[in-house]
């Protein structure tokens, strides 16, 4: 092992290590350097909300050929006209980048994760890739935001149709869509709504996938049903639209009451754990509001979907939806997704694992070749979250204890983060303009990231160790490694990080790497997704790897997870078995400014707010940024009505973004990939999955 540089000489350069020690502490940060020119390949056509749908009765409805003669003629299916909602809702064609589309045809998904089960709002994992994109929809929706005019921004309606607010903005009634059904023809209302809230939001035994608490929502807050289509959310705060945006994916996305709710350990003999895992990968044509279903599961292979076909939305020629009669999510690797994208064997892939980007570009510059391939603007990064609970959240052991008592010390932090060669761990997932120093905080390129309000701490080793010093860890037993105060065992910190994606364990190996000249032990827990967002969630982790959502990409979708504005709303800094959170002095700031910007909408106030955010997080490095770097969808030339400019992430992942249910492959161009043509899905739990 090479010995750390703190621990050479004797006497003479112990002074001049003090001297740096006390030169340290004077060392000012600077603003960070500017990021590499990189052109985003595609504007979006920006456009108003109204311009995209509206909610109305059309004269006439349509739907697949085969399904009238397979399942309406022979009286398995009422007509498309009685499936439908009152008032669907319907795209209009002049936003449609090629118009009314065609049936049939399938989107060939490849992901990297694996379905837990069909409980989402129990807090499954479908897999990701989209799976749960797909099937969920939600009150409000925010995906296709990226090409709504500026002056225009607000949540797109979904499930709730319409929504006032009262006169003194305490309240706010939604609308439901009314007559809308579950996959499984069974009525969507405002029960669905108050059991997902009531006894999966509310109910602190309920993790829902995507972290939604109550607090997500304002403190305080509540919901009541009116009547069945319709429900009353009251505020503390008064006309916070901001909330409208967690209404959207992935924190308000019922699911159907009438198959989940027997199973709850509220009305039933079940533990959580047995409600959480009531609908198992191998339950088939679970209910959804989606656009398809799944049909088929073989493990480790594929999830197959068909079309909903209760599907709620339709074109302005009254074609019910999806264009796609199937879906396939194959269950493989990410990196393969991006390798089947490029080669026209697999059809969509977020290009986002740098260490792929020449090839796939190499590939895709060819005229002949399958699949287009766009670059977006920075919006994917990573940032190693030093968990900054020290009341008990995760049950750490006294080792564990000593090291978040270490990572709320801001010496410490900083020390980490000038030890840390951001330039190095991002060229070595790639060499060229595409990754950037990320200092942390808000992404640079976003609306409300502020370059004179972000302090960077330039790389810096000789201040690093200085730092460590200053804080009583030395390597007392002379094995390289400090040790804790007080002539304590080995600093050593487990790394939490994702093995579905080689970009975050290449970029924690660096870390590790890099930490050992200042002697720190960092040792690799390195976890396959499912076991790794179950440790970060429960907070059993020292340091995590972790690629920042859209709070910093949109900063108004999932704004609550940007500080600890609830018990469990950050990522890193959660309540102990007391169910308070320890903040640190500056976290309070921190807090005041998040809940201050989701309190007005007033938006030079909010860019205030935000700067103040930013300063913050930085001065106190709050979480340690790394890298971050532009993402391309990559999408096979077949398809019709992709979204010009559509970012394979900014309010939502491109899955949601490009409004696949939309989608369709011209009749000419249409694939033979359909493994379960001209059927639609069975009933709940069958074991055939389709009728
Ligand atoms: C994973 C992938 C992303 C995207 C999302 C959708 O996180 O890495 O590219 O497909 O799933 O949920």
């Amino acid at each position: 092992m090479r010995k750390p540089i703190y621990a050479l000489g004797g006497a003479g350069l112990l002074l001049s290590v003090s001297m740096l020690a006390a030169q340290a502490q004077t060392v000012e940060p600077t603003t960070p350097p500017d990021p590499p020119a990189f052109e985003a390949q595609g504007t979006p056509n920006f456009v108003g909300i109204t311009d995209m749908f509206e909610y109305k009765a059309l004269p006439e409805y349509h739907e697949p050929e085969w399904v009238t003669s397979e399942y309406v003629d022979t009286g398995k299916l009422p007509p498309v006209g009685e499936r439908l909602p009152k008032e669907p809702l319907v795209y209009k064609t002049a936003n449609m980048p090629d118009g009314t589309g065609v049936y049939g045809d399938v989107m060939r998904h490849v992901i990297g994760g694996r379905p837990e089960g069909w409980n989402y709002i129990g807090g499954q994992s479908q897999g990701w890739g989209g799976i749960d994109i797909g099937l969920s929809e939600c009150l409000t929706r925010t995906g296709p935001l990226f090409q709504v005019r500026a002056e225009e921004l607000a949540p797109l309606p979904n499930l709730a149709k319409s929504w006032e607010w009262s006169e003194d903005g305490h309240e706010l009634t939604m609308h439901l869509i009314e007559g809308a059904k579950w996959s499984d023809g069974e009525p969507f209302t405002a029960d669905d709504v108050m059991f997902y809230w009531e006894d999966n939001v509310l109910d602190p035994n309920v993790a829902p996938l995507n972290g939604a608490t109550p607090e997500s929502f304002g403190p305080n807050t509540t919901l009541e049903k009116v009547d069945d289509y319709t429900i009353k959310w009251t505020f503390e705060a008064v006309e916070p639209k901001q909330y409208l945006y967690t209404m959207a994916y992935g924190t308000f996305c019922p699911g159907p009451s009438h198959l989940l709710k027997p199973q709850h350990p509220k009305y039933s003999d079940n533990t959580y754990e047995q409600y959480k895992n009531a609908f198992p990968p191998e339950y088939l044509g679970i209910p959804t509001m989606g656009a398809w279903v799944p049909v088929e599961y073989r493990p480790d292979d594929i999830v197959v979907m068909r079309r909903n076909p209760y599907y709620w939305k339709v074109d302005e020629a009254g074609n019910q939806l999806p264009y796609l009669d199937e879906m396939h999510y194959r269950l493989s690797t990410w990196a393969d997704r991006d390798v089947q994208a490029v080669a026209g064997s697999g059809d969509f892939s977020n290009l986002e694992q740098a260490e792929s980007y020449v090839e796939a570009l190499r590939r895709s510059a060819d005229e002949d070749a399958p699949a287009r391939l766009a670059f977006g603007a920075r919006t994917i990064g990573y940032t190693l979250d030093l968990n900054l609970s020290a009341n008990g959240w995760g049950e750490p052991d006294e080792r564990a204890q000593k090291v978040r008592e270490l990572n709320r010390e801001l010496d410490f932090r900083k020390a980490v983060s000038i030890g840390l060669d951001r330039q190095r761990l991002g060229e070595s997932l790639v060499r060229g303009p595409f990754t950037a120093i990320y200092p942390g905080g808000l992404y640079a390129g976003t609306a409300y990231y502020d370059k004179d309000s972000t302090a960077y701490y330039a790389h810096d080793m000789a201040a690093a160790n200085a730092l460590l010093d200053g804080l009583g860890l030395e390597d007392t037993d002379g094995n390289g490694i400090r040790n804790f105060a007080g002539g304590g065992d080995d600093v050593e910190i487990t790394l939490l990080a994702n093995t579905d994606y080689g970009t975050e364990t290449n970029l924690a190996e660096g870390i590790i790497a890099q930490m050992e000249p200042l002697g720190l032990r960092v040792i690799a827990n390195f976890q396959q997704g499912t076991a790794r967002d179950d440790m970060q969630q429960s907070g059993q982790f020292d340091w995590v790897m972790r690629r920042p959502g859209s709070e910093v990409v949109s900063v108004v979708q999932a704004t609550e997870t940007l500080a600890p504005t609830g018990p469990r709303t950050s990522h890193f800094h959660r309540a102990g078995t007391d169910g308070t959170v320890d903040l640190l002095p500056f976290e309070e700031e921190l807090v005041d400014a998040v809940n201050g910007f989701i309190n007005t909408s007033d938006n030079a106030e909010r860019a205030e707010l935000m700067k103040t955010y930013q300063k913050l997080f930085t001065e106190n490095v709050y979480s340690i940024g790394l890298t971050q770097y532009p993402g391309a969808l990559i999408i096979n030339k077949r398809f019709a009505n992709i979204p010009e400019g559509a970012p394979i992430f900014m309010f939502n992942w491109a899955e949601d973004n490009i409004i696949r249910e939309r989608v369709y492959v011209p009749e000419d161009r249409q694939g033979n990939f359909e493994l379960h043509p001209q059927t639609l899905p069975a009933e709940p739990g069958s074991s055939t999955g389709t009728m």
